[in-house]
């Protein structure tokens, strides 16, 4: 039998520990603070952080929302950061991306106090992950890593194929992965666009973590039997629903299912993790500025 790998349990686990440790310090004086930041109105991004918020309220952080015109100049998006950067209440924030064309993403993340990351994506933030010395981890992968441990998957000496390079989660999952670790020690190949031969890379692993959204990309007969399939994938493709979309992942589940030992679906598989995973690096952050 296959186990279908469930997100929201795992993420509902992890937001009742944390609860505990947020009155604590509330009951000291800092309840956690987590403000996200969005400039203009992409639909997708705003139902990011509407939830986001709501997440929030359900664990006892304190949740703060700034909109950003999205036509503004990007010096309005960097007063907001400096702001948030003073702001002893804020223990941690966002930026939700992708922001407009017009403005460089890197040189928001540049500005964004690293102790208050939680995206764990500011230079600083990386440069400790790949030393193995992390901060923050970002909230997918560290997802990733709770859904694997979850569901005891063994990732010592094991082959991970992770399809995707992004900055988010495909470079940081394969670092936290290899690293000398008790959820490290797995040997990882990273696929994208330009692998040759992508089928035999997803077929030879224990592991496969899809995640460079193209709508179904890993089918069933691209992997081995027993493989262990992690979906990070969140695609809007047109149908016929009451939005007039649905999502789907990176993985077409129904044929991928049939030869895995153990499958994320999407929707609740990795989504929930990254919002909990927000909410724990959240907490972090509240504690070490406590110290
Ligand atoms: N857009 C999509 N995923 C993310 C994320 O993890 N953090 C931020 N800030 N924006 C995103």
């Amino acid at each position: 039998m296959t186990e279908i790998i469930d997100g929201n349990a795992v993420a509902s686990e992890i937001r009742d520990d944390l609860t505990d440790a947020i009155e604590t310090l509330a009951d000291a004086g800092a309840r956690p603070g987590l403000a996200t930041v969005l400039m203009g109105d992409d639909p997708a991004s705003q139902t990011y952080v509407n939830m986001k918020q709501r997440d929030c309220e359900e664990v006892g952080i304190e949740s703060h929302h700034v909109d950003v015109d999205g036509d503004a100049p990007p010096e309005e998006l960097f007063e907001t950061i400096a702001d948030l950067n003073d702001d002893p209440d804020i223990h941690g924030y966002i930026v939700q991306a992708p922001v407009p064309d017009h403005v460089d993403y890197r040189d928001v993340i540049r500005r964004v106090d690293p102790s208050k990351d939680v995206d764990g994506f500011h230079p600083e933030n990386v440069g400790r992950l790949v030393a193995g010395d992390a901060r923050f981890r970002p909230c997918t992968p560290h997802g990733v890593q709770k859904l694997l441990e979850s569901a005891n998957v063994e990732i010592e000496g094991k082959d991970v194929t992770i399809v995707g390079r992004s900055d988010i989660v495909g470079k940081p999952l394969a670092n936290l992965l290899i690293q000398k670790a008790e959820d490290g020690n797995a040997t990882v190949t990273v696929c994208h666009s330009r692998t040759d031969d992508l089928a035999a890379k997803t077929r030879s692993a224990d592991i496969v973590v899809a995640a460079v959204g193209v709508p179904e990309l890993i089918d069933g007969s691209m992997l081995a039997e027993g493989t262990v399939v992690i979906d990070v994938g969140v695609n809007r493709v047109d149908a016929d629903t009451d939005k007039g979309y649905e999502l789907v992942g990176d993985v077409d589940f129904e044929s991928a299912k049939e030869k895995a030992s153990a499958i994320t679906p999407v929707p609740g598989g990795v989504g929930p993790m990254t919002r909990a995973m927000l909410l724990y690096n959240t907490v972090k952050a509240a504690s070490l500025q406590e110290d």
